[in-house]
């Protein structure tokens, strides 16, 4: 065994998860994996691109080798409660592609980036807004 029974891995420093809710995603995962008594045995790190760009928030689970898509703060506690804990990956959440990079069409890519809204202009309400 190696020195965590679990690795989990959260993209947050590619552009397009970034604008995708990523930060959300890490936070939520850290938060629930602390919660749930797994601090010491699973670490979770942000990552760069993990070349699925358009995919995301992208979360990959090792030693399992378990890719998850599209994941926001409720599917990260899902993955803690689930996977991580009962050991049972979240099927509603698993990633399915070929092997390899596999990244949307720039056009695509780049109409993501530009719909995430800068930090400044969040509210309380919104994705990653901040009470005050
Ligand atoms: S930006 Fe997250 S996989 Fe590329």
């Amino acid at each position: 065994m190696g020195q965590y029974e679990r690795h989990v891995f959260v993209c947050t420093t590619g552009k397009t998860c970034a604008a995708q809710g990523s930060a959300e995603s890490y936070a939520a995962l850290k938060d629930a994996a602390r919660t749930a008594g797994l601090k010491g045995r699973v670490r979770v790190n942000q990552s760069g691109c993990l070349n699925q760009c358009g995919h995301g928030p992208m979360v990959v689970v090792y030693p399992e080798d378990t890719w998850y898509a599209a994941v926001d703060a409720d599917g990260a506690r899902r993955i803690v409660a689930e996977h991580l804990v009962a050991g049972v990956p979240v099927d509603a959440l698993r990633y399915v592609a070929p092997p390899g990079d596999n990244k949307l069409p720039k056009e695509e890519l780049a109409r993501i980036e530009a719909s995430a809204s800068p930090p400044s202009s969040r509210t309380p309400d919104s994705p990653g807004g901040t009470a005050r």
